[in-house]
Order: structure tokens, then C-alpha cells, then sequence
């Protein structure tokens, strides 16, 4: 659809976001329901995030995507936040209404809509999570929240694991909790390990020769899950591939949260199934 007048603008703030694939997610999306709107990525550091929200107010931008460094900061600068981002404790989108920013997190829902595509039940699982930054905080909060029997989390900075063990124990107190350091944890341990998320960015491009955890030692019933999506295959996927193990990567995730981000915004439902296969048909 041609830009005029009545274009809406949505974007996404964070610090870096050269290789992010949310442009080209919303616009696809945009595009393919015929709606009137445009989605651009802006790089605001840390410094610039007050300016930056003032800036969307007297633009009267509708709404935006927060990233890396902003998901907890931004919750400073917000009129109110959803149910579901006050227990992650972090913000992913942000909704314009009459010049009051409203506050949501649609990552959690987008990493578990992934796993309910596979046929995957959550109900009575033993779940490893590698990491403690926003993304793992949201996906716990959520695995907790469908009834998960275990959850063990594992960081390189102890201090944040057993934080965000604690956030969860409090909403959910039923669920057997333990956390580790990351590079003391032992696998062989672990024999009953029905899921493994890698939430951290180890293996990342352009550091793709990285793993967060060596998984030699588990078997081909574990799930493994990099929400990591540049590459496509992280060496960690490539490991458990080995292994016999299902894979999944995190681009499924991803084009979720975009979408539910985007029924906040429109305040409409979208066929999310046929727009995530059309996207997933993409060369990304
Ligand atoms: P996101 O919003 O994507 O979750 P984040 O909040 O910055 O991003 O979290 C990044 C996660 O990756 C954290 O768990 C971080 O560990 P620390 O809490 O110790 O910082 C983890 N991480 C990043 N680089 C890492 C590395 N080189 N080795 C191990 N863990 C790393």
C-alpha cells in the first residue's frame, strides 16, 4: 500500500538493531492484511530512551516494539502495563491510546504458541533454561504459568538466576526450583531433562563458533530450543541435532510476538497461522 497522509507509523527502539528482522515482519504483515502502515527501526541507546519517548508522544507514533537494552527501563516512562508484563517484569510492546503508553509483553505467548504449533504439552516437564535477561524472564514466567513440574535456570551471573527464581517461585510456589552457574553445571546430573532453552545470545551472529553449554550427554528425547534466529541453525542446534534430539529455532517465536504485537496495536484478531506460514516461506 502507497504512503500518505493517513500512514500510521510503528516502530522498534533498542540498541543494536541493524539485524533485526521486525521491519520486515510488520510490513510483510501490514502489507498482506492491506492496512495502512509502516514499520521502521530506530537505534536509541540508553541515553536517548526519555527523548526518544517523547518524541513518539508528539509524533502520537500508535505503537512500538521495545528491545535490547530498553524491555525493563521502559517500563519507567509508561502510563500502565498489562497483567502478563508486570509478572515477566519486562516490556516488548508498547500501545499508543490518546497519548497514554500502555505497556505488554507478547514474548512469552510467542515462545509458547512456537512449542503448541509442534504439539508440544508443557503440563508435568523438567525445563532447563540457559539465561536470565528479559527473553528468559518471560519465557520461565510462561513455562511456570502452563504448568511445568520443574525448573532449573542457569546463568553466568548467579546473582540474576536466583532473582528471577524468586520472581517466579512467588506466582508460582508449586514448582520445583534449582539455578546454577553456568559454567559449573554438570549434565551428566541431568538425566531427565525433557526441555533445554537457550535464552542467553551465546552463538549469536557474528559469534556463531559459540555454545552456551556443552549437551553432549543428553538424549534424543530432549527438546532443544535456541531462541537465538541469526543463524537460522545455531552450533548448539547442530550439537542436539546430532544427538537425535528435536530441534527448534527462534524465528517462529519471533514472528509470533511480532503478530500478537500487532493485534494490540490494531485491536483486531489476524490469521497468524497463514501469515507465520507465509513468513516462514521467506529467504531470511
Ligand atoms: P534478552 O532481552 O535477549 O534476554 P538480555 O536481557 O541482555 O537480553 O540477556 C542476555 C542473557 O544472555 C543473559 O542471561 C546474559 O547473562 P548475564 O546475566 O550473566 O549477563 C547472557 N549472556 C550474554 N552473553 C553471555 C556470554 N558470553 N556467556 C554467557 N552468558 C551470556
Amino acid at each position: 500500500m502507497d504512503i500518505n497522509s493517513d500512514t500510521k507509523l510503528y516502530c522498534l527502539i533498542g540498541h543494536p538493531i541493524s539485524k533485526s528482522l521486525s521491519p520486515y515482519i510488520h510490513n510483510f504483515s501490514f502489507n498482506k492484511n492491506n492496512i495502512n502502515a509502516k514499520y521502521l527501526a530506530f537505534e536509541v541507546d540508553k541515553y536517548k530512551l526519555k527523548d526518544c519517548i517523547s518524541g513518539i508522544k508528539a509524533l502520537d507514533i500508535k505503537g512500538f516494539n521495545v528491545t535490547i537494552p530498553h524491555k525493563v527501563d521502559i517500563i519507567n516512562y509508561l502510563d500502565d502495563i498489562s497483567e502478563e508484563a508486570k509478572l515477566i517484569g519486562a516490556v516488548n510492546t508498547v500501545k499508543n491510546v490518546n497519548g497514554k503508553l500502555i505497556g505488554y509483553n507478547t514474548d512469552g505467548l510467542g515462545f509458547i504458541k512456537s512449542l503448541y504449533d509442534k504439539k508440544i504439552d508443557l503440563e508435568g516437564k523438567n525445563v532447563l533454561i540457559l539465561g536470565s535477561g528479559g527473553a528468559s524472564r518471560a519465557i520461565s514466567m510462561m513455562l511456570a504459568k502452563e504448568g511445568v513440574r520443574k525448573i532449573h535456570i542457569l546463568n553466568r551471573t548467579i546473582d540474576k538466576a536466583k532473582k528471577l527464581i524468586n520472581d517466579i517461585k512467588k506466582n508460582f510456589p508449586k514448582i520445583e526450583y534449582s539455578y546454577s552457574n553456568l559454567a559449573e553445571f554438570n549434565i551428566n546430573n541431568q538425566q531427565d531433562i525433557d526441555i533445554i532453552i537457550n535464552c542467553t545470545s551465546v552463538g549469536m551472529y557474528p559469534d556463531e563458533n559459540e555454545i552456551p553449554l556443552d549437551i553432549k550427554f543428553i538424549n534424543q528425547n530432549t527438546i532443544v530450543y535456541d531462541i537465538i534466529y541469526k543463524p537460522l541453525k545455531t552450533k548448539f542446534l547442530k550439537k542436539a541435532e546430532e544427538k537425535g534430539c528435536l530441534i527448534i529455532n527462534g524465528l517462529k517465536m519471533l514472528i509470533y510476538q511480532a503478530l500478537i504485537s500487532e493485534e494490540i496495536w490494531l485491536n483486531k484478531k489476524l490469521d497468524l497461522e497463514n501469515i507465520v506460514m507465509a513468513l516462514e516461506k521467506q529467504d531470511f
